[in-house]
């Protein structure tokens, strides 16, 4: 059976794209994006999504009174698309509570820091502000925390003393391109088991 997959973006949309390139190559397999989602009506992840023929949508939060207003009309895009796995890809908003009980253990986020450490906005300035050694970044199961989800996969670059937050963004975001597909083949392989905030991964 083929997975629907939702990505939920409001940016440039690179791992949006390593996503549809692991897809296209065969290394994902039994897996399409339905939907790509955005909160930015120009987000360039909409037209990547477009080059690709993937039916893009663009929500506009200020159309609708509260939040869970605008998140009831992304759900109906949701459901249009008979979707199995949500992932935010730079998608910069909290995620409300209907939608995590709805999707409960099938939202994924990209996190461009080693969780727990470095949650929230600009997580690359953070860690190099703090003068950690490593740093990296993580893909995990979303929860109502914000970066708090159960972890999926890490992984961990070095932070040298010549770079720039620049360098150490970069340098984190090869790694987000090989890790958030990586996570969501074995979500569609069905090779993830929650228990509790711990993520098995069955052989
Ligand atoms: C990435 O660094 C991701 O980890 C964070 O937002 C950024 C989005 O970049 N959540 P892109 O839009 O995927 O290029």
């Amino acid at each position: 059976m083929t997975t629907n997959i939702a990505v939920l973006v409001s940016g440039r949309g690179s791992n949006l794209q390593s996503v549809i390139d692991n897809i296209e190559s065969g290394y994902i397999r039994d897996a399409r994006i339905a939907v790509v989602i955005s909160d930015v009506g120009d987000a360039y992840a909409l037209e990547r999504a477009r080059k690709h023929g993937i039916t893009d949508v663009y929500i506009d939060p200020s159309d609708y009174a509260s939040k869970q207003e605008y998140e009831k009309e992304m759900m109906e895009v949701l459901k249009d698309n008979d979707t199995d796995l949500i992932i935010l890809a730079g998608y910069m908003r909290l995620i409300g509570k209907e939608l995590i009980v709805t999707y409960s253990n099938r939202i994924i986020n990209i996190h461009p820091a080693l969780l727990p450490s470095f949650k929230g906005l600009h997580a690359q300035q953070q860690a190099f502000d703090y003068g950690v050694k490593v740093s990296g970044c993580t893909v995990h199961f979303v929860d109502e925390g914000m970066d708090t989800g159960p972890i999926i996969l890490q992984r961990c670059v070095p932070v040298l003393d010549t770079d720039t937050t620049d360098d150490l963004a970069a340098r984190i975001l090869i790694e987000e391109h090989r890790i958030l597909p990586e996570a969501v083949k074995l979500f569609v392989e069905g090779k993830l088991k929650v228990e509790g905030r711990i993520v098995v991964h069955i052989n």
